[in-house]
């Protein structure tokens, strides 16, 4: 393995593109590739054993392209195949999880909503996790069924995103929250309009930033940095031209797709 060698970057689809943004403008040297694998998201209601799978098959796909790192760009599939595939590769593999800590410091009301998906909020890790500020925050979870079909459509300002959005989140903000965490990568590309849907001023976390810092560490301890580089390579699964549209929306800009 070289420092030179690639970073894999996977999600369910989109999601993962803002920490894939993230990663490049923090270390602008690093290869990297991003995967979606929007032939088969959501992974929110699919069970665990069916997102492991998956994360397996990308695992492969990545070595075949020499990867010296992988960020698991997806909170659900972190939560349901991270240890595992930690134990079964021998990589650097960094996951990311629903960012109660930062929400329960910024949080002046003790009350902070956590949105995520449905295999997100069942899983052992979520639940441990949430367990770990009883007494200390009040947790209130919304799972959010139909959202992430709807942002991996070509559109991120539509209808039926409000109109879900307004049954997700005025609950929460009626029980007291102040603080909602973003707690599915995919919901980054619509943190406008969830502020919006809250109709009140709400702090907003999600774990981008922490995650490109995480990586960045990892790399160092590992001695894994990139000193020259800087490509990024788009893989996709799905209908290559929705797919355009939406990765063009969503980077600001038009880059090549790569058909897996
Ligand atoms: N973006 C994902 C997450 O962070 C996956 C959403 C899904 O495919 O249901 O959880």
């Amino acid at each position: 393995m070289s420092s030179s060698d690639p970073i894999g970057i996977f999600d369910s689809g989109i999601g993962g593109l803002s920490i894939l943004e993230k990663i490049h403008d923090l270390l602008p040297n690093e290869n990297l590739i991003y995967l979606a694998d929007s032939a088969n998201a959501p992974y929110g209601p699919k069970g665990e054993a069916f997102v492991l799978e998956r994360s397996r098959e990308i695992m492969t796909f990545f070595l075949e392209h020499q990867v010296k790192a992988v960020v698991v760009a997806c909170n659900t599939a972190t939560a349901a195949a991270v240890g595992t595939v930690r134990e079964e590769y021998d990589i650097p593999i960094i996951g990311m999880e629903p960012a109660i800590k930062p929400a329960a410091e910024k949080s002046q009301s003790r009350v902070i909503g956590v949105l995520a998906t449905e295999g997100t909020l069942a899983s052992d890790k979520f639940v441990d996790l949430k367990s770990r500020f009883d007494g200390k925050v009040e947790i209130i979870t919304q799972p959010c069924p139909g959202l992430v079909e709807e942002i991996e459509k070509a559109e991120l300002d539509t209808t039926a995103i409000s109109t879900l959005l307004a049954q997700y989140i005025p609950p929460l903000i009626a029980k007291g929250a102040d603080t909602l965490v973003l707690g599915c990568t995919h919901y980054s590309l619509i943190a406008a309009q969830i502020a919006e849907a809250a109709a009140t001023a709400v702090n907003i976390v999600d774990t981008d930033d922490a995650v490109a810092r995480r990586l960045k560490s990892v790399l160092e301890e590992h001695s894994l940095c990139s000193e020259t580089g800087g490509d990024v390579s788009y893989f996709v699964n799905g209908d290559t031209e929705r797919l355009m549209k939406l990765f063009h929306r969503c980077l600001g800009r038009a880059v090549n797709l790569e058909k897996v």
